[in-house]
Protein backbone atom coordinates (compact mmCIF):
# COMPACT_ATOMS: atom_id res chain seq x y z
CA UNK A 1 0.00 0.00 0.00
CA UNK A 2 1.35 3.39 -0.80
CA UNK A 3 1.49 6.00 2.05
CA UNK A 4 3.86 8.35 3.41
CA UNK A 5 6.45 6.65 5.66
CA UNK A 6 8.69 9.08 7.15
CA UNK A 7 9.92 6.79 9.87
CA UNK A 8 13.21 7.71 11.61
CA UNK A 9 13.14 11.22 10.13
CA UNK A 10 13.93 14.35 12.35
CA UNK A 11 11.76 17.66 11.39
CA UNK A 12 12.26 20.85 12.38
CA UNK A 13 8.97 23.42 12.50
CA UNK A 14 9.73 26.84 13.13
CA UNK A 15 6.49 29.03 13.80
CA UNK A 16 4.41 27.20 16.67
CA UNK A 17 3.14 28.90 19.47
CA UNK A 18 -0.25 27.33 19.49
CA UNK A 19 -2.39 24.81 18.21
CA UNK A 20 -4.20 27.30 16.05
CA UNK A 21 -1.58 27.59 12.75
CA UNK A 22 -0.32 25.94 9.72
CA UNK A 23 2.66 25.21 11.97
CA UNK A 24 0.92 23.18 14.29
CA UNK A 25 -1.00 21.20 12.04
CA UNK A 26 2.13 20.07 9.81
CA UNK A 27 3.77 18.99 13.08
CA UNK A 28 0.97 16.47 13.66
CA UNK A 29 0.93 15.56 10.44
CA UNK A 30 4.87 14.74 10.48
CA UNK A 31 4.48 12.72 13.44
CA UNK A 32 1.58 10.89 12.98
CA UNK A 33 3.54 9.78 9.48
CA UNK A 34 6.55 8.84 11.87
CA UNK A 35 8.79 11.98 12.37
CA UNK A 36 10.54 12.76 15.43
CA UNK A 37 9.44 16.62 15.49
CA UNK A 38 11.28 19.50 16.54
CA UNK A 39 9.71 23.07 17.05
CA UNK A 40 11.05 26.45 16.93
CA UNK A 41 9.00 28.69 19.34
CA UNK A 42 8.87 32.41 18.73
CA UNK A 43 11.19 33.69 22.22
CA UNK A 44 8.72 35.47 23.74
CA UNK A 45 5.89 33.31 23.07
CA UNK A 46 8.14 29.87 24.65
CA UNK A 47 7.35 30.03 27.81
CA UNK A 48 3.84 30.88 27.21
CA UNK A 49 3.72 27.92 24.73
CA UNK A 50 5.34 25.26 27.11
CA UNK A 51 3.04 26.34 30.03
CA UNK A 52 -0.23 25.79 28.04
CA UNK A 53 1.07 22.66 26.76
CA UNK A 54 1.83 21.47 30.71
CA UNK A 55 -1.52 22.72 31.85
CA UNK A 56 -3.48 20.85 29.07
CA UNK A 57 -4.65 23.40 26.76
CA UNK A 58 -4.00 21.68 23.88
CA UNK A 59 -4.85 17.88 24.50
CA UNK A 60 -8.08 17.81 22.53
CA UNK A 61 -6.05 18.88 19.80
CA UNK A 62 -2.82 16.84 20.67
CA UNK A 63 -5.49 13.53 18.91
CA UNK A 64 -4.19 12.27 16.10
CA UNK A 65 -6.54 10.49 13.30
CA UNK A 66 -5.37 7.16 15.06
CA UNK A 67 -6.45 7.78 18.71
CA UNK A 68 -2.71 8.69 19.90
CA UNK A 69 -1.74 12.27 20.49
CA UNK A 70 0.58 14.26 18.77
CA UNK A 71 4.24 14.80 21.22
CA UNK A 72 6.87 16.81 20.31
CA UNK A 73 10.80 15.77 20.84
CA UNK A 74 11.51 19.46 21.80
CA UNK A 75 11.09 23.15 21.96
CA UNK A 76 13.85 25.54 21.18
CA UNK A 77 13.20 29.33 21.19
CA UNK A 78 13.97 31.18 18.36
CA UNK A 79 14.24 34.40 16.66
CA UNK A 80 14.46 33.56 13.25
CA UNK A 81 14.98 37.56 12.91
CA UNK A 82 18.48 37.41 13.90
CA UNK A 83 21.48 35.25 12.77
CA UNK A 84 23.63 35.93 15.71
CA UNK A 85 23.70 37.34 18.93
CA UNK A 86 25.36 40.27 17.75
CA UNK A 87 22.17 41.52 15.20
CA UNK A 88 19.62 41.91 18.57
CA UNK A 89 19.05 45.25 19.64
CA UNK A 90 20.00 46.17 22.91
CA UNK A 91 16.66 46.69 23.56
CA UNK A 92 15.18 43.14 22.77
CA UNK A 93 18.28 41.86 24.63
CA UNK A 94 17.03 43.91 27.82
CA UNK A 95 13.09 42.35 27.18
CA UNK A 96 12.15 40.06 30.00
CA UNK A 97 11.24 37.65 28.07
CA UNK A 98 13.99 37.50 26.19
CA UNK A 99 16.56 38.05 28.73
CA UNK A 100 15.83 34.70 30.25
CA UNK A 101 16.33 32.88 27.42
CA UNK A 102 19.91 31.71 26.06
CA UNK A 103 21.00 31.09 22.56
CA UNK A 104 17.68 31.67 20.48
CA UNK A 105 19.17 33.15 17.14
CA UNK A 106 19.22 31.13 14.21
CA UNK A 107 22.96 30.19 13.70
CA UNK A 108 22.88 29.35 17.90
CA UNK A 109 19.60 27.52 17.84
CA UNK A 110 21.12 25.34 14.69
CA UNK A 111 24.38 24.85 16.71
CA UNK A 112 22.33 23.66 19.41
CA UNK A 113 20.27 21.07 16.99
CA UNK A 114 23.58 19.85 16.04
CA UNK A 115 25.14 19.41 19.23
CA UNK A 116 21.47 17.63 20.70
CA UNK A 117 19.90 15.89 17.97
CA UNK A 118 22.49 15.82 14.95
CA UNK A 119 21.35 15.41 11.23
CA UNK A 120 17.69 17.01 10.22
CA UNK A 121 15.32 15.62 7.16
CA UNK A 122 12.54 18.18 7.08
CA UNK A 123 12.70 21.95 7.63
CA UNK A 124 9.11 23.63 8.00
CA UNK A 125 9.15 27.77 7.83
CA UNK A 126 5.80 28.49 9.18
CA UNK A 127 6.14 31.89 10.61
CA UNK A 128 5.31 35.30 9.19
CA UNK A 129 5.50 38.50 10.96
CA UNK A 130 4.76 42.31 9.53
CA UNK A 131 4.97 45.13 11.81
CA UNK A 132 2.60 47.47 9.40
CA UNK A 133 0.81 44.95 8.18
CA UNK A 134 -2.64 47.04 8.46
CA UNK A 135 -0.99 49.79 6.51
CA UNK A 136 -1.27 50.15 2.72
CA UNK A 137 2.01 49.93 0.89
CA UNK A 138 1.59 53.27 -0.60
CA UNK A 139 1.74 54.11 3.62
CA UNK A 140 4.16 51.52 4.48
CA UNK A 141 7.46 52.72 6.05
CA UNK A 142 11.06 51.51 4.94
CA UNK A 143 11.53 50.14 8.52
CA UNK A 144 8.06 48.42 8.05
CA UNK A 145 8.87 46.68 4.98
CA UNK A 146 12.15 45.84 5.73
CA UNK A 147 11.13 44.26 9.14
CA UNK A 148 8.59 42.27 7.04
CA UNK A 149 10.54 40.99 4.60
CA UNK A 150 13.21 39.82 7.31
CA UNK A 151 11.15 38.01 9.73
CA UNK A 152 9.23 36.44 6.39
CA UNK A 153 10.95 35.70 3.84
CA UNK A 154 15.06 35.93 4.72
CA UNK A 155 14.32 33.90 7.94
CA UNK A 156 13.80 30.89 5.15
CA UNK A 157 17.19 31.36 3.39
CA UNK A 158 19.15 31.95 6.43
CA UNK A 159 16.89 28.44 7.86
CA UNK A 160 18.45 26.62 4.99
CA UNK A 161 21.87 28.20 4.93
CA UNK A 162 22.31 26.64 8.53
CA UNK A 163 20.57 23.95 8.60
CA UNK A 164 21.23 23.01 5.01
CA UNK A 165 25.45 21.33 5.63
CA UNK A 166 23.26 18.48 8.35
CA UNK A 167 21.03 17.85 5.91
CA UNK A 168 21.28 14.42 4.14
CA UNK A 169 20.64 14.18 0.43
CA UNK A 170 16.96 13.95 -0.47
CA UNK A 171 15.88 16.08 2.92
CA UNK A 172 13.07 18.73 1.84
CA UNK A 173 12.36 22.03 3.60
CA UNK A 174 9.06 23.82 2.62
CA UNK A 175 7.75 27.55 3.46
CA UNK A 176 4.02 28.78 3.46
CA UNK A 177 3.09 31.59 1.43
CA UNK A 178 -0.28 33.23 0.35
CA UNK A 179 -2.05 34.35 -2.61
CA UNK A 180 -1.44 38.11 -2.18
CA UNK A 181 2.65 36.91 -3.29
CA UNK A 182 0.90 36.56 -6.16
CA UNK A 183 -1.93 38.71 -6.86
CA UNK A 184 -3.19 41.77 -5.54
CA UNK A 185 -5.42 40.97 -1.83
CA UNK A 186 -6.16 44.54 -0.43
CA UNK A 187 -5.41 44.59 3.20
CA UNK A 188 -2.42 42.53 3.29
CA UNK A 189 -0.23 45.13 3.65
CA UNK A 190 3.02 46.57 5.47
CA UNK A 191 5.05 44.91 2.92
CA UNK A 192 3.70 41.52 3.91
CA UNK A 193 2.79 40.92 0.29
CA UNK A 194 6.29 41.73 -1.23
CA UNK A 195 7.69 39.18 1.61
CA UNK A 196 5.60 36.41 0.09
CA UNK A 197 6.37 37.65 -3.28
CA UNK A 198 9.83 36.96 -2.45
CA UNK A 199 9.46 34.02 -0.48
CA UNK A 200 8.12 32.48 -3.87
CA UNK A 201 11.02 33.43 -5.77
CA UNK A 202 13.14 32.25 -3.42
CA UNK A 203 11.71 29.00 -3.06
CA UNK A 204 13.00 28.31 -6.84
CA UNK A 205 16.41 29.94 -6.96
CA UNK A 206 17.00 28.24 -3.57
CA UNK A 207 15.68 24.93 -4.98
CA UNK A 208 18.69 25.07 -7.74
CA UNK A 209 21.07 26.38 -4.88
CA UNK A 210 20.56 23.95 -1.93
CA UNK A 211 19.87 20.91 -4.65
CA UNK A 212 23.08 20.99 -6.45
CA UNK A 213 25.18 22.04 -2.99
CA UNK A 214 23.85 19.37 -1.23
CA UNK A 215 21.07 17.13 -2.69
CA UNK A 216 17.99 19.05 -0.95
CA UNK A 217 14.29 19.96 -2.22
CA UNK A 218 12.88 23.39 -1.16
CA UNK A 219 9.68 23.98 -2.08
CA UNK A 220 6.31 26.55 -1.14
CA UNK A 221 2.83 25.66 -0.68
CA UNK A 222 0.34 28.53 -1.14
CA UNK A 223 -2.45 28.22 1.67
CA UNK A 224 -5.80 29.38 1.78
CA UNK A 225 -7.15 31.75 4.52
CA UNK A 226 -7.12 29.91 8.07
CA UNK A 227 -7.99 31.64 11.67
CA UNK A 228 -5.12 31.51 12.85
CA UNK A 229 -3.35 33.83 15.67
CA UNK A 230 -1.29 35.79 12.84
CA UNK A 231 -4.29 36.11 10.73
CA UNK A 232 -7.09 37.08 13.14
CA UNK A 233 -4.11 39.94 14.03
CA UNK A 234 -4.12 41.61 10.33
CA UNK A 235 -7.95 41.76 10.72
CA UNK A 236 -10.03 40.70 8.43
CA UNK A 237 -9.91 36.78 8.05
CA UNK A 238 -13.62 36.15 8.98
CA UNK A 239 -13.77 38.31 5.70
CA UNK A 240 -11.50 35.90 3.34
CA UNK A 241 -12.91 32.76 4.93
CA UNK A 242 -15.91 33.67 3.81
CA UNK A 243 -15.29 35.50 0.34
CA UNK A 244 -12.73 32.15 -0.31
CA UNK A 245 -16.11 29.78 0.36
CA UNK A 246 -18.09 32.09 -1.83
CA UNK A 247 -15.75 32.05 -4.89
CA UNK A 248 -13.57 28.82 -4.53
CA UNK A 249 -14.81 25.66 -7.23
CA UNK A 250 -14.90 23.82 -4.14
CA UNK A 251 -17.03 25.61 -1.77
CA UNK A 252 -15.99 24.03 1.80
CA UNK A 253 -13.61 25.32 5.09
CA UNK A 254 -10.20 24.67 4.73
CA UNK A 255 -8.62 22.90 7.17
CA UNK A 256 -5.56 23.35 8.99
CA UNK A 257 -5.04 19.61 8.24
CA UNK A 258 -4.99 19.32 4.71
CA UNK A 259 -2.49 21.68 4.61
CA UNK A 260 -0.51 19.41 6.86
CA UNK A 261 -1.57 16.27 4.91
CA UNK A 262 0.32 18.08 1.61
CA UNK A 263 3.40 19.36 3.28
CA UNK A 264 3.44 15.60 5.17
CA UNK A 265 3.40 14.30 1.57
CA UNK A 266 5.38 17.10 -0.06
CA UNK A 267 8.71 16.50 2.60
CA UNK A 268 8.33 12.56 1.75
CA UNK A 269 10.11 10.61 -0.68
CA UNK A 270 6.98 9.97 -2.73
CA UNK A 271 7.68 13.58 -3.92
CA UNK A 272 11.42 13.12 -4.33
CA UNK A 273 11.08 14.58 -7.94
CA UNK A 274 9.45 17.68 -6.86
CA UNK A 275 11.90 20.97 -5.98
CA UNK A 276 11.43 24.76 -6.26
CA UNK A 277 7.23 24.68 -6.73
CA UNK A 278 5.04 26.76 -5.37
CA UNK A 279 2.24 24.54 -5.03
CA UNK A 280 -1.36 25.99 -4.20
CA UNK A 281 -3.22 24.45 -1.12
CA UNK A 282 -6.41 26.88 -1.25
CA UNK A 283 -9.45 24.88 -2.60
CA UNK A 284 -8.83 26.31 -6.10
CA UNK A 285 -9.16 29.87 -5.05
CA UNK A 286 -5.71 31.23 -7.23
CA UNK A 287 -7.46 29.77 -10.35
CA UNK A 288 -10.27 32.15 -10.03
CA UNK A 289 -10.97 35.30 -12.86
CA UNK A 290 -13.98 36.68 -11.27
CA UNK A 291 -15.73 37.38 -7.63
CA UNK A 292 -18.95 34.75 -8.56
CA UNK A 293 -20.55 36.74 -5.65
CA UNK A 294 -20.12 39.95 -7.00
CA UNK A 295 -23.10 41.93 -7.57
CA UNK A 296 -22.10 43.36 -10.35
CA UNK A 297 -22.52 39.84 -11.60
CA UNK A 298 -26.09 39.35 -10.42
N1 LIG B 1 -3.58 31.86 8.24
C1 LIG B 1 -3.68 32.10 6.95
O1 LIG B 1 -4.74 32.48 6.44
C2 LIG B 1 -2.47 31.90 6.05
C3 LIG B 1 -2.66 31.82 4.65
C4 LIG B 1 -1.55 31.59 3.85
C5 LIG B 1 -0.29 31.48 4.39
N2 LIG B 1 -0.14 31.57 5.76
C6 LIG B 1 1.22 31.45 6.29
O2 LIG B 1 1.30 30.36 7.18
C7 LIG B 1 2.40 30.59 8.03
C8 LIG B 1 1.96 30.31 9.48
O3 LIG B 1 1.04 31.30 9.87
P1 LIG B 1 -0.36 31.00 10.55
O4 LIG B 1 -1.38 31.83 9.85
O5 LIG B 1 -0.60 29.55 10.64
O6 LIG B 1 -0.23 31.68 11.98
P2 LIG B 1 0.52 31.28 13.34
O7 LIG B 1 0.23 32.41 14.26
O8 LIG B 1 0.14 29.91 13.76
O9 LIG B 1 2.04 31.22 12.90
C9 LIG B 1 2.91 32.32 12.79
C10 LIG B 1 4.04 32.06 13.76
O10 LIG B 1 5.14 32.93 13.48
C11 LIG B 1 5.78 33.15 14.72
N3 LIG B 1 6.74 34.25 14.57
C12 LIG B 1 6.49 35.54 14.28
N4 LIG B 1 7.66 36.23 14.20
C13 LIG B 1 8.65 35.34 14.47
C14 LIG B 1 10.06 35.43 14.55
N5 LIG B 1 10.70 36.60 14.34
N6 LIG B 1 10.78 34.33 14.85
C15 LIG B 1 10.16 33.14 15.07
N7 LIG B 1 8.82 32.98 14.98
C16 LIG B 1 8.08 34.09 14.69
C17 LIG B 1 4.61 33.42 15.66
O11 LIG B 1 4.97 33.31 17.00
C18 LIG B 1 3.63 32.33 15.23
O12 LIG B 1 3.85 31.16 16.00
C19 LIG B 1 2.88 32.02 7.79
O13 LIG B 1 3.97 32.01 6.90
C20 LIG B 1 1.67 32.63 7.13
O14 LIG B 1 1.99 33.75 6.34
C21 LIG B 1 -1.19 31.76 6.59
Amino acid sequence: MLSINLKGKKAFVAGVADDQGYGWAIAKALYEAGADVYLGTWTPLYKIFLHSWEMGKFDESRKLSDGRLFQFAKVFPLDASFETPEDVPDEIKENKRYKEMGQYTISEMVELFKKEVGELDILIHSLANGPEVHKPLLETSRKGYLAAISASSYSFVSLVQHFGPIMPAGSAALSLSYLAGARTVPGYGGGMSSAKAALESDTRTLAWEAGRKWGIRINALSCGPLRSRAAKAIGFIDHMIRYSIANSPLQKDLEAREIGAVAAFLCSSLASSITGSVLYNDNGLNTMGTSVDSPTLQ
